[in-house]
């Protein structure tokens, strides 16, 4: 066996591991508003359970709520509709509001009509920025990896309204 054999190999390894790693090497950002809707008569966030001392604490520890949120282009919840959250959230923190968030983001517009996102992750909702991780997808998004940030655009003491900004990174097949 001559020397050039294993250095050889050994190329051909490099080369067979790069076109490994580019294969699923589609990244995705994706940019729009979520728009939480607590009050009013067709509220898109609705509270389904709390505990007895929910009432009790600061932050608001315990309490259960399924949203079906509306993901729109711009902060307008008017503006064009790219997709919905649907799922929910709990108030998981007794120190601070601090959300677990457990939710699809199933788009109904544009090139991911039809795919889905799901996110699960901390939202400590007073933090200027939260980071959530993507944990899969489906359709366009099999095998989805990824993050996504999430900034309070507006928030409306008064109802409890939100507008949240988010920018999901994701690398999909
Ligand atoms: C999204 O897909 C559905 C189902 O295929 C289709 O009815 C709808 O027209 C599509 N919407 C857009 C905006 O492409």
């Amino acid at each position: 066996m001559s020397l050039a054999t294993p250095l050889l190999l050994l190329l051909l390894s490099l080369l067979l591991l790069t076109t490994i790693a580019s294969a699923d090497d589609t990244e995705t950002h994706l940019h729009f508003f979520f728009h939480d809707v607590v009050s009013g008569l067709s509220p898109t966030a609705i509270r389904v359970a709390q505990a007895p001392t929910t009432s009790l604490s600061t932050t608001g520890f315990g309490a259960v709520v399924m949203i079906d949120d509306p993901l729109t282009e711009g902060p307008d919840r008017n503006s064009k509709l790219l997709g919905h959250a649907q799922g929910m959230y709990a108030l998981a923190s007794q120190e601070e509001a601090g959300l677990l968030m457990a939710m699809n983001l199933a788009f109904v517009s544009g090139d991911f009509n039809g795919s889905s996102l799901a996110v699960l992750g901390r939202n400590t909702v007073l933090s200027d920025v939260r980071e959530m991780p993507v944990v899969g997808g489906s359709g366009k998004f099999r095998f989805a990896r990824g993050y996504a940030l999430a900034r309070t655009h507006q928030f409306d003491l008064f109802t409890g309204d939100a507008v949240v900004e988010y920018d999901v990174y994701v690398r999909h097949e």
